[in-house]
Parts: C-alpha cells; sequence; structure tokens
C-alpha cells in the first residue's frame, strides 16, 4: 500500500490528490488514507496535507518517487545506512535488472577501499542493480558503461566538463562530482548480479568537508533536478547494456578520460603506485609507467591525479 501511494503522489508531480480520489483509487477507507500519509510523514516523506489533499511538497528536484519505469523500478528511501546494503538484500530476494535504490540521505555511506562516503540532503545517492548476462571476468564492462554513460548524461543536460577518472570516478576541472562503488555477486561461472553504487553531488554542498569536490549547483549557479539526472542516465545506461558484449566499452571510456597521461598516485589496500598513466588495456587494468621505469598493469585502485590530489 505504501508502494501504491507513493507511485499516486509521484506521479501527480505537485497536485494535491483528494482523499476521496486515494481512497476510490486504493480501495481503502479516507480514514485509512489519512493513517497511512500520517504514517509516511514519521518515516520522513514530504507530503503536504491540506483541505484539496494530499501532495508530495513542491520541490524542483522531486525525488521522492517509487515508481516502475520501463524494465526499471525505482525504490526511494528517505533514509538508509547505505543504499549497497539494501540493494543486495533486493538483489538476493530476486529485483529484476535495472531495480534503483535511492536514498535521500544515508547514515552509513561507504567508499572506495572501505572509506566513509558522506551523503547529505540534495545529493543523489543511488545504487542500480544490473543482472548482465555476462561471466565474471567481464564485469569490467559494465563499471566502465556507467561511468561513460553518467559522463555523458552530465555533459548533455549541464554542458559541462566531465571526464572520467580510472577506474570509476567523475571530474570537472579535476574536482570529483561522482563518485562509483560496484559490488558483484557470481554463481558458477556467471554474474548473479552487480550492484553499482552511485554517489552525485548535485545540490549539495560538499566543498565545505571535501575541498577536491564539486556539485552541478556550484558548476550551473542553480538547482538542478536529480529525477532529470536520474531518470537519462537510466535511459542511457539501459541502451548501453543491450550488445554490451559486441561493444567496445574501454575505447569509448577512453574517449572521455582525462587519467591517461597524467602523473597519478594509486592505492590499494596494500600497497601505493606512482608514475605515469600510460594507458587502459582492454580489461580495464591501469598501465602505469612507475618512476624506476618499469611498466605495471594495476587492476584496481583509488586514483589520484597528482597535481591536485583529487
Ligand atoms: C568512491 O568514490 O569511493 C565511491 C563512492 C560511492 C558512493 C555511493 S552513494 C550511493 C551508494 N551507497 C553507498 O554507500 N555508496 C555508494
Amino acid at each position: 500500500m505504501k508502494e501504491k501511494i507513493l507511485q499516486l503522489l509521484g506521479n501527480a508531480q505537485t497536485r494535491f490528490i483528494s482523499g476521496v480520489e486515494m481512497s476510490n483509487h486504493l480501495g481503502i477507507s479516507r480514514v485509512a488514507v489519512w493513517k497511512h500519509m500520517k504514517r509516511l510523514v514519521q518515516e520522513g516523506y514530504d507530503i503536504d496535507s491540506s483541505p484539496k489533499g494530499y501532495r508530495l511538497k513542491s520541490c524542483r528536484d522531486l525525488l521522492a518517487f517509487t515508481f516502475e519505469r520501463g524494465v526499471s523500478s525505482i525504490r526511494f528511501l528517505p533514509i538508509a545506512d547505505s543504499t549497497m546494503d539494501r540493494a543486495r538484500e533486493l538483489a538476493k530476494q530476486g529485483a529484476g535488472h535495472l531495480t534503483v535504490v535511492i536514498a535521500e540521505q544515508q547514515e552509513k555511506g561507504r567508499g572506495r577501499l572501505n572509506r566513509t562516503w558522506l551523503s547529505q540532503k540534495g545529493g543523489l545517492w543511488f545504487t542500480i542493480i544490473l543482472k548482465p548476462d555476462l561471466p565474471p571476468q567481464l564485469s569490467f564492462k559494465v563499471n566502465f558503461a556507467a561511468s561513460l554513460c553518467l559522463a555523458r548524461t552530465l555533459n548533455r543536460l549541464f554542458d559541462i566538463n566531465a571526464r572520467v577518472k580510472w577506474p570509476n570516478d567523475i571530474l570537472v576541472n579535476n574536482k570529483k562530482l561522482v563518485g562509483l562503488l560496484s559490488e558483484m555477486e557470481t554463481r558458477g561461472d556467471m554474474i548473479s548480479f552487480v550492484n553499482v553504487g552511485i554517489g552525485i553531488n548535485v545540490n549539495n554542498h560538499p566543498e565545505q568537508d571535501e575541498p577536491n569536490a564539486v556539485s552541478i549547483r556550484t558548476l550551473v549557479g542553480r538547482e538542478v533536478s536529480r529525477r532529470e539526472i536520474l531518470t537519462t542516465f537510466l535511459d542511457e545506461l539501459e541502451a548501453m547494456l543491450q550488445d554490451i558484449l559486441e561493444k567496445n566499452i574501454i575505447d569509448l571510456w577512453k574517449e572521455q578520460t582525462s587519467t591517461i597521461g597524467k602523473q597519478v598516485r594509486i592505492e590499494t589496500l596494500n600497497n601505493v603506485y606512482k608514475g605515469v598513466a600510460l594507458d587502459v588495456d582492454e580489461t580495464g587494468a591501469l598501465i602505469l609507467e612507475q618512476e624506476d621505469n618499469t611498466t605495471r598493469r594495476v587492476i584496481y585502485g583509488d586514483c589520484f591525479h597528482r597535481e591536485n590530489q583529487s
């Protein structure tokens, strides 16, 4: 019932829906509608109630919605520990390809290498459950496809110069706009699911805590719609994932990267490597020319461009 109510409110955008209309549509009494609304407000949903009925509070980017959209289904949570955990549970329970879990705020947002990811209101914090028909050794294609599609989406919507940084971040003017974190589960020699967690600084102010981060709001000088970012990106990703086996994602990704040619520092759980990023090979590994002129192939890690450590 909760999901149905949120769907109704979300579809009505900021229009009021009367208690009678709700009760007819949902097949429950007006008192029951009122009780559900009270509970939703207690859970943190931004709902206006007036003699005209109920509506989601007028906010330009209207994120608070839960709906079915083509093959994907979007679940909104006002607050979560981490969307990664919720998405993992849902994926195990059989949630379908392209199911999205979004949280307005995360109390335990996670970054790569077990770092904390600050997730204040106004950002876009979500995890997409993907169930591609791929063997685990090709899962890198999904992660590179996600960062590539997101950079393209942000450039198209806001005319900014978003560039991908190995392995999966997105930078603008060397400042971090987006972080991606991916978790995979396999069964036999196939992927059961790859959950791609994405944190985008949209209308929040990350600069206060992270001097090397930036938000879209700062870049374009106004609040923007998170809903539009999410839906445009999902369309782009869905198209990209079709026939992904045949696509050379790494070549497309390389057209959009700012890492190649840069002096970099790469932190893994146990090591730090430094040198010049020469290339990204066809498996997504970074080819590094180290300071002693030897070449190293790095398959994971957090990469910092050395001019500003972003
Ligand atoms: C990184 O740059 O270290 C990756 C950051 C990934 C953050 C996102 S926000 C949504 C999802 N839930 C999390 O707890 N983390 C990812």
